[in-house]
């Protein structure tokens, strides 16, 4: 067994992100979810404890599930102390196209350049390869359906968090 350390901003979580979730459980046995900061996103709809909550109710069904362990963090800082504090063997992150791919393997070699710590990409699920945070923030801010790329439990959040943010209304 391996524990690895699955950090992303999850502004919101996704069934994508779940996807790589299961997949680590899985393949490694212990896996720590971090919500971090990314500072090429700024702006963004949730609140660190608000996506540490949504993540929380998204993993509840995998925690202390037979063989393995989901555990979830926020973490401010970077993710290679992230990976530290928690004794984590590697950094996992999914994949879901080529873009991702240019912009995953520059943070790699950048977390590997700086501490030494390794990633290893997962492929995200094909039928999952088109969600995004950013899509679903945005469906979501002009009352568009997002049920079939959330988990069901964060439906409710992304409808309170569009009623306070919706474009073209009077505030
Ligand atoms: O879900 P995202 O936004 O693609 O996740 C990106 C994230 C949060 C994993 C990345 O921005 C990150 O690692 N942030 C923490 C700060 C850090 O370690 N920066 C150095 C990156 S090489």
């Amino acid at each position: 067994m391996s524990t690895v350390l699955y950090p992303g901003s999850f502004d919101p979580i996704h069934l994508g992100h779940l996807d790589v979730i299961e997949q680590s459980l899985e393949l490694f046995g212990d896996v720590v979810v971090a919500a971090m900061h990314n500072p090429s996103k700024p702006g963004g709809m949730f609140t660190l404890d608000e996506r540490l909550s949504m993540i929380q109710r998204s993993v509840a069904h995998l925690i202390d599930t037979v063989g393995g362990t989901v555990r979830v963090v926020a973490f401010p800082g970077l993710a290679v102390d992230a990976a530290r504090s928690v004794a984590a063997d590697f950094i996992v992150k999914g994949l879901r196209t080529g873009g991702d791919f240019e912009v995953e393997q520059q943070m790699a070699h950048t977390n590997y350049a700086a501490a030494a710590v390794r990633t290893v990409y997962l492929p995200c699920k094909p039928s999952l390869v088109f969600i995004s945070s950013r899509f679903i923030r945005e469906i979501a801010k002009y009352g568009g359906d997002i049920t079939a790329m959330v988990p069901g439990t964060v439906v409710a959040d992304l409808v309170r968090a569009s009623q306070h943010d919706r474009p073209g209304t009077a505030t």
